[in-house]
């Protein structure tokens, strides 16, 4: 596989949407399986593009091909549903897994979110798997739109959210310095970081301050276990965030034990 991209929806889209969502099997498992006329797609997209709590993303191959279309649609400030389609003739390729990985990830970016809520028809096997691969976990049937529907969800952790926050403080605080975009893949040391020596500095204080704060325990990120894991785990927000998660747990089964 290529490597894939993501790109904003424009208005040059619109036909391409439309000839999509009437494609036989996205009409199958969809909650609404009529046939979208034309004008009624017209009417949708652009109330859609207009509509803040609306994103869509479009995924593409390295030369830019159209493949798929990742749709959010806020419901709270932090929780957002999500819909995927890709093209007929590139389906099974993986292609879908990824589109559902990289529009999360992008989304993530640019909105506080926590949760990605996907409702799935139950024998639609290849969304259920694709969303299983990008990392959901299934939380059981619901109804939805008066029919049944597998419920999955992706939750961003509580502990990832705290790093990430005290990341966005220290990114603040570098001034014009701070020029890297945040997420979980931010290099935090070592080769190709995104923080200098000082940054690095500022992050520990910030995130031992704020998780010290939460789950009332001390912790101390550069105490000799951090220092001598042959993985660091200040490689990036995501080892951090599984390092401190890890401390937390020991911490808790020591109390209960
Ligand atoms: C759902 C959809 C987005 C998935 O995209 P995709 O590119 O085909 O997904 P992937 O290739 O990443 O993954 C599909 C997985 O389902 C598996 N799969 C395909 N058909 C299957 C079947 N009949 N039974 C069980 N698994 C099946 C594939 O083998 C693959 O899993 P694997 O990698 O473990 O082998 C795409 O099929 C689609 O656009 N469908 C129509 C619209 C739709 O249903 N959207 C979702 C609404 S919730």
């Amino acid at each position: 596989m290529g490597a894939l991209k993501i790109r904003p929806v424009s208005n040059t889209d619109c036909r391409l949407l439309w000839e999509w969502v009437n494609e036989p099997q996205v009409r199958a498992f969809a909650f609404r399986s009529e046939a979208v006329s034309w004008e009624e797609h017209l009417d949708w997209f652009h109330k859609k593009l207009a509509d803040p709590d609306c994103s869509i993303f479009i995924l593409t191959d390295e030369s830019g091909v159209s493949m798929g279309q990742v749709r959010f649609d806020m419901e709270s400030e932090k929780s957002t549903e999500i819909a995927v389609s890709i093209s007929t003739e590139q389906r099974g390729c993986g292609y879908g897994t990824e589109a559902i990985r990289l529009a999360c990830e992008q989304l993530r970016r640019q909105r506080p979110i926590t949760e990605v809520i996907a409702y799935i028809k139950p024998d639609n096997l290849p969304s259920i798997r694709a969303f299983q691969k990008a990392g959901f976990a299934d939380r059981g049937k619901k109804i939805v739109r008066g029919q049944e529907a597998v419920w999955m969800t992706w939750k961003v952790s509580e502990v990832m959210e705290i790093i990430l926050a005290a990341l966005r403080e220290v990114k603040e605080q570098m001034g014009k310095k701070g020029t890297f975009e945040i997420s979980p893949q931010t290099r935090l040391y070592g080769r190709g970081s995104d923080l200098d020596s000082l940054g690095l500095v500022q992050l520990v204080i910030e995130v031992e301050e704020r998780v010290g704060a939460r789950y009332g325990v001390p912790i101390t990120l550069t105490d000799e276990k951090a220092l001598s894991q042959e993985n660091s785990p200040f490689r990036t927000v995501e080892s951090l965030t599984d390092y401190v998660t890890g401390f937390l747990l020991e911490g808790e089964a020591s109390r209960v034990s």
